[in-house]
């Protein structure tokens, strides 16, 4: 079956792969699972010790909140986020997660038929919800000589050339790890702001960016053009409460709130009471583990400067993306030839556009640091021995 909604839409790409990687996974006595983002170890204990104690006391958490969400998280997002005084708790939806606070705003701010930038290597979600919803995706590839980092004029340019009627941007990215600077993000927001352009920026790694979006006078385009998306998926580990928010003008969530009453009504509540409890209580363990996460980017960083063939050609936040020598295999075969030659399973680059055969997603903040330190020494050997 093939609904207009879902027609040429493609399939979710990583069970897809894992699919493919069957016969080899049951092989493997060892698998480094660095396919999937998802955070090497589970929600704080402050967190579970607080749901484990609502979920048999409170009667509250039984029922929905507010369409827009908890107003206690509402405000300690305004008193946590960067950009905190330009926004107040009616410019912030609290969503079943990024992805759905993506999905929403597109819905909310876009017609069929609209143009929307995409910068490649883009987030493959972002891809097909562009095609669900009837926009013309249009891609401006990243260099990798620049870092993956997008060069305001340039990507001005495409705006211009493809006439998009929005922009999406994703700092820390994923799936190249590079942080942007902010100077870079208001140059392209204020140019769309006085062209009508949509910027839908997702900061779903943003704690693990100690400058993002450290220039104030982003804040002031909230609403005037530039929604943020956000999750605490990774920030708090939550990634099964499902929770993220969406921030834009009033106007904007306004409409938004038609689409969230008809979806979720509201996102859990007791996911909304996780992440307020997370702001709250869970600042020590928040820098607890950006420490850990610079320390696996370091072993990651430090282990490839060993490798002769294949290469890393970025690194940060949550991810690594390897380069891999093999110009005659797509980069699906070159992942399959990692994964059966090393145990490591990363992403094939081609799932986040057509131009990114040569690379291979590693999500290497997955593993602790002792399975991070046999894997890449594993890598490199590989990398030894390959001709
Ligand atoms: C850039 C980006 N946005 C959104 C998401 C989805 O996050 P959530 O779990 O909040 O829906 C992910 C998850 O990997 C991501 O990498």
């Amino acid at each position: 079956m093939n609904t207009l909604v879902t027609k040429g839409v493609i399939d979710p790409p990583i069970p897809k792969f894992k699919e493919k990687a069957t016969l080899i996974l049951k092989k493997l006595d060892r698998v480094f699972d660095m396919s999937q983002a998802v955070p090497n170890s589970p929600t704080f204990p402050k967190i579970r010790e607080l749901v484990s104690s609502e979920v048999a006391t409170s009667s509250a958490v039984s029922f929905y909140t507010d369409i827009l969400g908890n107003h206690d998280l509402r405000n300690a997002i305004c008193a946590f986020h960067p950009l905190g005084k330009h926004f107040s708790t009616d410019e912030i939806m609290i969503t079943a997660g990024a992805n759905h606070a993506m999905y929403t705003a597109l819905t909310t701010m876009l017609n069929i038929g609209d143009s929307i930038l995409l910068l490649e290597p883009h987030y493959f979600n972002y891809d097909m919800a562009g095609a669900m919803l009837g926009l013309r995706a249009q891609y401006h590839v990243l260099q990798a000589c620049k870092g993956f980092l997008p060069v305001p004029e340039a990507v001005i340019g495409s705006l211009e050339k493809t006439r998009a009627k929005a922009i999406i941007l994703i700092t820390p990215n994923n799936p190249t790890g590079a942080k942007y600077p902010a100077q870079d993000v208001l140059s392209i927001v204020r140019w769309c702001s006085s062209h009508h352009v949509e910027v839908f920026l997702d900061e779903t790694y943003l704690c693990f960016d100690p400058n993002h979006l450290n220039v104030n006078e982003i804040g002031k385009y909230i609403g005037q053009g530039l929604s943020i998306v956000g999750s605490f998926s990774k920030s708090h580990s939550l990634t099964g409460y499902r929770v993220g928010y969406l921030i834009s003008g009033v106007p904007q969530l306004k409409q938004a709130q038609k689409i969230q009453d008809t979806m979720v009504i509201c996102a859990s509540h007791i996911g909304q009471r996780a992440a307020y409890h997370g702001l709250q209580c869970c600042s020590d363990d928040v820098k607890k583990k950006v420490a850990e996460i610079d320390q696996l980017t370091r072993i990651m960083q430090d282990g490839c400067k060993k490798l002769k063939r294949f290469s890393l050609a970025s690194c940060g936040a949550f991810f690594g993306y390897l380069k891999h020598p093999f110009s005659k295999l797509s980069s699906e075969e070159a992942a399959l030839e990692l994964l059966e030659n090393t145990g490591i399973f990363g992403l094939p680059g081609e799932v986040f556009g057509n131009a990114q055969k040569d690379f291979i997603r590693l999500s290497f903040c997955n593993l602790s640091s002792s399975d991070l330190e046999v894997a890449i020494e594993g890598l490199c050997g590989y990398d030894s021995r390959v001709n």
